[in-house]
């Protein structure tokens, strides 16, 4: 693996594939009391740009878990508040921490932290990309599927950083993906270009039905993400639609799981109807942020 996660395109199948088993078997292990301290002694630092209740909480718990101590660095806080240059903050906390989780607006300033970092560094949500949520999907699809071979992923929404790790999961672990969002809201020209090494695997479409049918696993996320606060009401009219709902459920496949990434906005995005009835399926999703986590420190932080 390359020193860093800071997006889903850093890694291939059979790293992904290496990840989940890593997670599967800490799952069991936390699930039956087998400890598993293999980051002894070990620091993570997690800098927050926006609020969090998933990804603070499994990282927080996850190290733990693993025999290390989080340290939880709020930018407010830190000198780069003030001023103090990226270069140098990376450069001084190489020296006291074992890794770092950052969620932030930019990718570029995960990309530049990981330049001047020494030290791993895991993207835990940017504009463009939510890595560690992708991996607790797929680790999720996995378990209630048993693969990923012939399924077909929908998600519905805004081609947002959701949106771009999805296509770029799904498609490198060989799940056929489809994509419904409005044309002006479309996913990363980046991620577009990434899904041509994969033809026929891929759909993009206005039409929720066209892009639902059939599908084994269903995902969405909201219409307005952090930082898009602004643009709350437009969107409201614009994503009008674009929900799972019970006619999506209908044309999937009959046994269709639902995956949400959290926080959810019954009766925008999904119906509560919809939602209660995967509730499972999603607060599995929810938990095993903490099992695809831990098995990304460790393979990214174990001496
Ligand atoms: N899904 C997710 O990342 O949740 P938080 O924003 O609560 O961390
Ligand atoms: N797209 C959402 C995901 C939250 C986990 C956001 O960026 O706010």
């Amino acid at each position: 693996m390359k020193k860093d996660l800071l997006k889903m395109a850093d890694l291939s199948a059979e790293e992904i594939y290496e990840l989940l088993d890593l997670a599967a078997k800490l799952k069991y292990e936390t699930r039956h009391g087998i400890e598993h301290h293999i980051l002894k002694g070990q620091s993570l630092g997690m800098i927050f740009q926006k609020s969090s209740t998933r990804t603070r909480v499994s990282f927080e718990t996850g190290i733990y878990q693993l025999g290390g101590q989080a340290l939880f660095l709020s930018p407010r806080d830190l000198q780069i508040g003030r001023g103090e240059p990226l270069e140098d903050t990376a450069r001084v906390l190489s020296r006291y921490l074992d890794g770092i989780m950052i969620r932030t607006f930019a990718q570029k300033e995960v990309e530049d932290l990981a330049k001047y970092c020494s030290i791993p560094i895991i993207n835990g949500l940017t504009d463009y990309c939510h890595p560690c949520q992708i991996l607790a999907d797929l680790l999720t699809v996995r378990e209630f599927k048993g693969g990923f071979d012939g399924l077909k992923m929908c998600y519905i929404g805004d081609g947002n950083n959701m949106a771009n790790s999805l296509i770029v999961g799904g498609l490198t672990v060989g799940m056929r993906v489809a994509i419904a969002c409005p044309n002006a809201y479309q996913p990363d020209p980046e991620v577009l270009a990434f899904t041509e090494k994969y033809p026929g695997k891929f759909l993009m479409t206005e039409d929720i039905l066209e892009a639902a049918a059939g599908a084994d696993v269903l995902f969405t996320d909201v219409w307005a993400s952090m930082g898009q606060e602004e643009e709350a009401a437009e969107r409201q009219k614009v994503f009008a639609g674009y929900q799972i709902n019970q006619s999506v459920i209908d044309v999937a496949h009959k046994d269709v799981m639902v995956q949400h990434c959290l926080p959810a906005h019954r009766g925008e995005e999904i119906t509560a109807e919809v939602f209660e009835a995967h509730a499972d399926e999603i607060f599995e999703e929810a938990e095993n942020r903490l099992h695809a986590q831990k098995a990304v420190m460790v393979k990214l932080m174990a001496k």
